[in-house]
């Protein structure tokens, strides 16, 4: 009995020790729960020169949204893994798909980052569950101020490794940084200083509500040098690439 218990003990420090001391840093972000986000999907995109790894979010049983800088370089097919909390693809519930076609929208401009949006066909519809879900996307402009939440598998430290479970961060929107009529930014919430989105979070998405009534607002498009510096992250907006999106897939 004493046996099992200090087992027990043994197990329960380890467990909880790391969690304390390396506290997740998506951006100093939280590990999201399964189910939590739904619509995040992960994208595994081979370019030549390499494989490169994109956030995206699931809005229709057949199409993942995401930016255009993340496909702009692909080729071949891109793997697409949905109902996951690990980017590496080895969660039992996960499902993955590869698909051989996607739309980048014909005004990006890869210097300013304008209308920086593109869409993955899936080669077969998926099949929703508690783990696999479509998040609406927004119509109106996002008020500034407003509290958003993204998630992804970005960069959690200096290290510039993408992280291997999913993380997420409350973000405040903010007009503080510069950019074009597509833009929207975010800022750290007054929880944290320092977090935002970072390598390998490009692509996710930015939600309004997205603890009960989520609608996608933005996509992110780019950090700078500010992964974690507290500084803004800018994302696409997705009332303002509405139409677009409407036109190429007609959701
Ligand atoms: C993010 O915001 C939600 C909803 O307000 C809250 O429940 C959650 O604790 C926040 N998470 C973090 C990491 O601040």
């Amino acid at each position: 009995m004493i046996h099992k218990l200090l087992l027990f003990l043994t197990l329960a420090t380890a467990l909880s020790l790391p969690r304390k001391e390396f506290r997740p840093r998506i951006f100093n972000g939280e590990p999201a729960s399964k189910g939590q986000f739904p619509w995040q999907a992960a994208l595994w995109i081979p370019t030549n020169t390499g494989l490169k790894f994109c956030g995206g979010s699931l809005i229709s049983d057949t199409w993942v949204l995401t930016s255009a800088n993340c496909v702009g370089k692909a080729f071949f097919r891109i793997r697409v893994l949905l109902g996951t909390l690990e980017s590496t693809g080895d969660d039992p519930d996960q499902v993955e798909l590869h698909s051989r076609l996607w739309i980048i929208h014909e005004n990006f401009n890869p210097w300013t980052y304008e209308n920086d949006v593109a869409v993955v066909r899936l080669p077969e519809a998926v099949v929703f569950n508690d783990y696999i879900q479509p998040i609406a996307l927004m119509t109106e402009d996002v008020d500034e101020d407003s509290t958003v939440t993204v998630s992804g598998w970005g960069a959690i430290s200096e290290d510039d490794v993408i992280s291997s479970d999913l993380t997420y961060s409350n973000l405040t929107i903010s007009t503080s940084c510069a950019g074009t009529d597509s833009t929207i930014c975010a800022i750290p919430d007054g929880n944290s200083d320092s977090q935002n989105i970072c390598l390998g979070d490009i692509g996710d998405a930015l939600v309004l509500n997205a603890f009960t009534d989520p609608v996608q607002v933005g996509i992110a498009s780019s950090y700078g040098t500010t992964c974690n510096k507290g500084g803004s992250g800018i994302f696409t907006s997705t009332a303002f690439e509405r139409q677009w999106i409407k036109r190429v897939t007609d959701i």
